[in-house]
């Protein structure tokens, strides 16, 4: 499945933000090896790098689009570098002294089991943080499952939407952290994202969440499915004179090994 670095970067301040928001509860002073899994188009890798400029900040991603996009980066940011790598396959190596992971555990299936591992092999003194959407009940997501499940589209579609435990509660990692023998934070914002324009919250989703769909049908079957998932999202997130309100819950949890 294709990602589409231009695509994603769209909603740039609103994609971008719980990153920060994340990054901000680490407080590593001098770290050797900052490792950022699913690091996308690179631009919020850059800012880690830029954070702490004696580290050598490594971006791992397994979509060659998005690494072509990050690799621009390296040119100006001597202490950056990107790896196409898949997370599922990745140890922490000894000199990891943060890692971080936005936004992209959410497409790793099993992440909670690799998640103990990974911290049991960090040394003490690392910081482990995560973001992961938490939406995956809210409206966005119940209509295009719904429209994908139903009888028209079924046949098409049956199997692309993982729907079910995709992520977990706060608790859960702050359980999974806790366990692993780290002092640990976890919370969840709901952020009220105020989108321009028409058809605001499809093109939102084109660029995250209806991907699957997307790349599972012809361009003709993708055109009629938008149709229809959009009515749908036009009646759940109605338009204002001030843009369309769209509610995006997201889950957030920080560790760092206990010395
Ligand atoms: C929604 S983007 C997030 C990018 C970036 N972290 C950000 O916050 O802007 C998710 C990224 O995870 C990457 N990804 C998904 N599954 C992966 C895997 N198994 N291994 C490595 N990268 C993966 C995708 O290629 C994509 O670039």
């Amino acid at each position: 499945m294709k990602w589409d670095p231009a695509k994603y970067a769209q909603f740039g301040d609103y994609r971008d933000r719980p990153f920060f928001d994340l990054t901000a509860r680490i407080h590593a002073d001098n770290p050797r090896l900052v490792v950022d899994l699913g690091s996308g188009p690179g631009n919020l890798t850059a800012t880690l790098a830029e954070r702490w400029p004696k580290a050598q900040v490594v971006g791992l991603d397994s979509s060659p689009e998005m690494l072509a996009q990050a690799g621009g980066r390296r040119a100006t940011t001597p202490n950056l570098s990107f790896s196409l790598a898949d997370i599922t396959a990745w140890v922490p190596p000894e000199e990891a002294d943060v890692v971080v992971t936005n936004a992209a555990l959410q497409w790793v299936p099993g992440h909670r089991e690799l998640l103990p591992r990974w911290l049991d092999a960090l040394r003490p003194g690392a910081w482990f943080a995560l973001q992961v959407p938490g939406n995956f009940n809210s409206p966005s997501h119940t209509l295009m499952r719904g429209l994908a499940e139903s009888e028209s589209w079924s046949g098409r579609l049956s199997g692309v939407l993982r729907h079910d435990g995709v992520v977990g509660e706060a608790a859960e990692y702050l359980r999974i952290m806790l366990d692993a023998g780290c002092d640990a934070d976890a919370w969840e914002t709901t952020y009220l994202q105020l989108l321009p324009g028409e058809n605001a919250v499809l093109d939102w989703v084109r660029g995250a969440g209806l991907r699957p769909v997307l790349a599972a049908l012809s361009g003709e079957d993708a055109r009629a499915f938008e149709a229809e998932y959009s009515a749908r999202l036009t009646e759940a997130y109605p338009p204002s004179v001030h843009g369309t309100v769209f509610p995006f819950r997201r889950i957030f949890a920080v560790a760092r090994k206990r010395e």
